[in-house]
């Protein structure tokens, strides 16, 4: 009998990091994966449309927890998702990446006695103000096995008392995502269609609570936006988060007027094909790091810190202040920023080497039993 999985979807970055995942164990033969969708995300364009450019099927489950306050959305996916997992026990429970739904989801495995895989385990940016830390820390805590993206977040498990054995380095499995839609995403010709040559123009993607939520912090942004808009065409998918804060704080308009493109958020392949084609990006996203890493295009991280150091270390990315985001800015088209290598095991064979690991671990689950 093929071992159930419970694959856990909640919000945005999930998606690209649940659907290699659920591609190959769906091919292995040995598992069957079961789709749940908390529902943190739910408008079409932030998590539909991903579905759909990702090759996943209609989930098995829908939680429909929708939006609310961080205890809201944590404590409605654990009522939520509790129902679920007594109905249809899974023999794994995969989380994945550090969203709200990802430790909440932890908590429900951990407390029915469901062994808990925490895919993207390890990251830290030692910054507790950030709610994706406090989910990296407690959902690795409760974590039965982790599977690192890089070897500091092995260190960090080490240094926090994680056994060895339950840690296991698989790589970055975003970048799988990109390897079986690359051909797509090439054909989508996606700077075309908002009348941008490649290589000629910036992508700028915001939505930090601590970037964007008062307007002390989002204000001075905006007008170095302004400032780099005069520099090179920009185009920015505004997060709903962002665009509700734009509007009330009242510089929406001003973005406008600096001639920035701004768009509804773009779903997985055509944001992909902007990406790939950018001359920059300028971002607080955690997954763009790692794609512009991967892609070699230069990336300014309007961040105090980051839990990816290997983007900065082997690859293309810097964290920027805001008050000097038009200096990098012309660095990069001074054709002075530094060029990267690609991390090891960032190679598109994460998914295989997440399927091998869980088929040994079956094997020693059962041997045990
Ligand atoms: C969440 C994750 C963050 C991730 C980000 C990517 C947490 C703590 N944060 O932040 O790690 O990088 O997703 O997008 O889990 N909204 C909509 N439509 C949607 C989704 C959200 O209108 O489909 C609105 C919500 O109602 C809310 C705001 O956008 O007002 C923020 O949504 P929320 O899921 O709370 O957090 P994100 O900022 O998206």
């Amino acid at each position: 009998m093929p071992a159930t999985v419970h694959l856990i979807a909640a919000a945005r970055p999930n998606f690209m990091k649940v659907a290699p995942l659920y591609h190959a164990l769906k091919a292995s033969g040995d598992f069957t994966p079961r789709i749940v969708h908390t529902g943190q995300h739910y408008d079409f364009n932030m998590s539909d449309a991903f579905f759909v450019d990702l090759g996943l099927p209609e989930p098995d489950y829908h939680l429909n927890v929708g939006g609310g306050t961080h205890a809201e959305q944590v404590g409605n996916v654990m009522i939520a998702y509790e129902k679920v997992a007594m109905a249809d026990r899974p023999d794994w429970l995969v989380v994945v990446g550090d969203v709200n739904s990802t430790v909440a989801c932890a908590m429900v495995g951990a407390k029915l006695w469901i062994p808990v895989v925490h895919l993207e385990a390890g990251l830290r940016s030692r910054d507790r103000r950030m709610p994706e830390e406090i989910n990296r820390l407690a959902t690795d805590v409760l974590a039965d096995v982790l599977w690192t993206p890089s070897p500091d977040g092995d260190e960090n498990l080490a240094n926090e008392g994680i056994p060895a054995e339950r840690i296991t380095r698989v790589g970055n499995i975003m970048l799988d995502s990109y390897e079986l839609l690359r051909e797509r995403i090439e054909a989508e010709n996606a700077p075309a269609r908002f009348g941008l040559e490649p290589g000629t123009y910036g992508i700028v993607t915001l939505h930090r609570p601590s970037n964007v939520d008062q307007k002390e912090t989002l204000e001075p942004l905006v007008a170095q936006l302004e400032k780099a808009a005069a520099r090179l065409p920009l185009i920015f998918p505004v997060h709903p988060r962002t665009r509700k804060k734009l509007h009330d704080f009242g510089l929406w308009a001003r973005l406008e007027a600096a001639g920035l493109t701004l768009v509804e958020p773009v779903s997985y392949r055509p944001f992909m094909s902007l990406v790939s084609n950018a001359r920059l990006c300028i971002t607080d996203s955690g997954g763009i790091q790692e794609e512009t890493t991967y892609l070699d295009i230069p990336c300014l991280t309007l961040r105090e810190n980051t839990e990816r150091p290997i983007t900065i270390l082997e690859g293309t990315n810097r964290l920027v202040k805001p008050e000097r985001l038009v200096e990098a800015v012309e660095t990069v088209l001074g054709g002075q920023w530094p060029s990267g290598r690609r991390p090891d095991l960032w190679d598109g064979k994460t998914a295989q080497r997440c399927v091998e690991d869980l088929r040994r671990r079956t094997a020693l689950r059962q041997a045990a039993e």
